[in-house]
């Protein structure tokens, strides 16, 4: 099994660029099977689950072809099925989003109920009731959703949550469908504004994206175009809080501020300088304690719910008492399981953890409970004395390409590798 090995204690100094949003890339994805003909991405990042969806979309017949490391080309003239392979869909969240589009230009689609983090139940009852809204037939056989609609009509959809991947999969249905459609309630993330915007430069009506009414006048064909995806604001927050948690100094290059700005101002009243420099972000460590915060993660433009794992680790080494209450899913803590191996004092009551800072957290041998679950205990592994193993990498190569690279580039005693030996004789510390 391959593992992540961490030698912490030492601060992170440098730059690193952050690359492409993997929930930008997957909605603009599913969007591009609208489209007749190459559309082309740019900026796109190779993890785990943008080759998952490329499987799938090769299994439906639709031609997918890498122009250079981060530019794909993807071309949806023509589908051999709008059948999506069970076993491919069910390893990820966003696949589900194929079924709308497929479904809005084809007249049918089958696609099973997905998977993705296990951090709640995440049922798909919004996206369903809306694609039933808009005139589609739906019914769910042996966990697979199958839709029928000769073509979908324009109607008032209000969502009980602004729930992001459901906005996303409406718009993309909304898209081709006759006359006007409104969503009520939905999510204003910058992944929803930057999925307006591509379906828009193909061609599409959209307005309202980014604010909680977003209304969509149905054309009749979308034509292809070149597009970028936005940079992963995710990760942005992750390499911020491992500059933070080691003490380091790092410019952060391709991060969109206005983006991440509830993360950055809590680095800021955790105690840490945090300057803007156009498309760039420096997190810079000016005093030796961490102050403690609390959290309240909310849908954009709150604090948001992907941050509040990696957040915690910081604060694992805060000088006092912080709080984390997750108000978007119902089990988002199974980390601080890990966490506490390595020395951390976290007491979960409800949606609340309550974090009691330590002063130092020691290596273990720990587990990525789920994909920013797993960002956590990397980022507690940068601080924590000595060696920690992490494992269970799946879950992060989910959403973070070149991780170990990126670290050590700003100077992490880091390797990935299926032993202690192999993975390049790292300096261990007497642990
Ligand atoms: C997207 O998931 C992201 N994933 C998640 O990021 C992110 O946490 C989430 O949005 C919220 O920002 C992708 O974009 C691929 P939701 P999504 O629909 O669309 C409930 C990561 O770490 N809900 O906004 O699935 C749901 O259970 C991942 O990158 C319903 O009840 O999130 C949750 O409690 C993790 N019924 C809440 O709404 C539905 O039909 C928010 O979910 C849909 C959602």
């Amino acid at each position: 099994m391959e593992k992540i090995f961490i030698v912490g204690g030492t601060p992170l100094t440098g730059e690193i660029e952050i690359g492409g949003s993997k929930n930008d890339t997957l909605a603009i994805m599913a969007a591009t099977l609208l489209v007749p003909g190459v559309t082309l991405l740019r900026n796109v990042p190779r993890n785990s689950d943008v080759l998952n969806l490329l499987e799938i979309f090769r299994h439906i017949g639709v031609h997918a072809q890498w122009r250079s490391d981060n530019c794909l080309a993807i071309d949806a003239s023509t589908v051999k099925t709008t059948e999506a392979p069970l076993e491919l869909v069910q390893k990820m969240r966003a696949s589900f989003n194929i079924l709308g589009a497929l479904l809005t230009r084809f007249g049918t689609a089958a696609v099973a109920m997905p998977g993705g983090c296990d951090i709640g139940a995440r049922p798909v009852n919004f996206h369903v009731r809306g694609l039933e809204q808009l005139g589609a037939v739906m019914t769910l056989e042996h966990g697979v959703y199958q839709g029928e609609v000769k073509r979908m009509t324009g109607t008032h959809i209000a969502l009980d949550f602004p729930s992001a991947g459901a906005t996303q999969h409406l718009m993309i249905a909304a898209s081709l469908a006759k006359g006007r459609t409104v969503i009520e309630n939905c999510a204003a993330e910058p992944e929803i504004v930057n999925l307006a915007d591509f379906l828009n430069a193909c061609g599409a009506d959209i307005t309202g994206a980014g604010t909680a009414f977003i209304t969509i006048n149905g054309v009749e064909k979308l034509n292809p175009c070149e597009f970028r995806v936005l940079p992963d604001r995710l990760q942005v927050g992750t390499y911020a809080l491992a500059a933070a948690i080691t003490g380091g100094d790092v410019m952060i290059r391709n991060a969109v501020y206005d983006h991440c700005r509830p993360v950055m101002m809590k680095l800021e009243e955790a105690g840490f300088l945090v300057l803007r420099e156009g498309n760039n972000i420096r997190v810079k460590t000016t005093q030796p304690k961490i102050n403690p915060v609390h959290i309240r993660t909310s849908p954009h433009p709150g604090f948001p719910t992907d941050m509040q794992q990696v957040f915690a680790a910081l604060l694992t080494l805060a000088d006092g008492v912080s709080t984390v209450t997750e108000t978007v899913y119902e089990s988002r803590f199974r980390y601080t399981t890990e966490l506490q191996k390595l020395g951390a004092e976290i007491n979960v009551e409800g949606r609340t953890a309550i974090i009691t800072g330590v002063k130092r957290l020691s290596g273990a041998n720990v587990s990525c409970t789920d994909l920013r679950g797993g960002a956590a205990l990397i980022i507690a592994g940068l601080a924590a004395d000595g060696l920690t193993q992490v494992d269970e990498l799946r879950h992060l190569d989910r959403g973070y390409d070149e991780m170990v690279s990126k670290l050590t580039g700003l100077g992490a005693h880091i390797e990935r590798g299926t032993d202690r030996i192999s993975a390049g004789g790292l300096r261990v510390c007497s642990v």
